[in-house]
């Protein structure tokens, strides 16, 4: 599966995703500016946060509770389509788009 990863100037980088890999690995290790991925992928930092694109944002798995409280301390202001990305698998192609700023 793919990863649009779409940085705030609107470039868009697709990046096939290895198996079972997330979209904040699949980010880091191919160069992918704009995840910074402080705490390795934990749900403890906030500084993965990407917005879903709205058509993938029935499927995602529930945000759970140490997650949602995270995403309140994003440095960029959340939205409907908030996500901390160590914490989306990458089980089919999926479109983000990346914060102004991660800290
Ligand atoms: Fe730290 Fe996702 S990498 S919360």
């Amino acid at each position: 599966p793919k990863v649009t990863y779409i940085q705030p100037d609107g470039t868009e980088m697709i990046v096939e995703a290895e198996a079972s890999a997330s979209v904040m690995r699949t980010a880091v290790s191919s160069g992918v500016p704009g995840i910074v991925a402080e705490c390795g992928g934990s749900a403890m930092c906030a500084t993965c946060h990407v917005y879903v694109e709205p058509g993938d944002r029935a499927r995602l798995p529930e945000i759970s509770a140490v997650e949602d409280e995270m995403l309140d301390c994003a440095a960029a202001e959340r939205e409907e389509g908030s996500r901390l990305s160590c914490q989306l698998r990458v089980d089919v192609d999926i479109r983000v788009r990346i914060p102004e700023t991660q800290v």
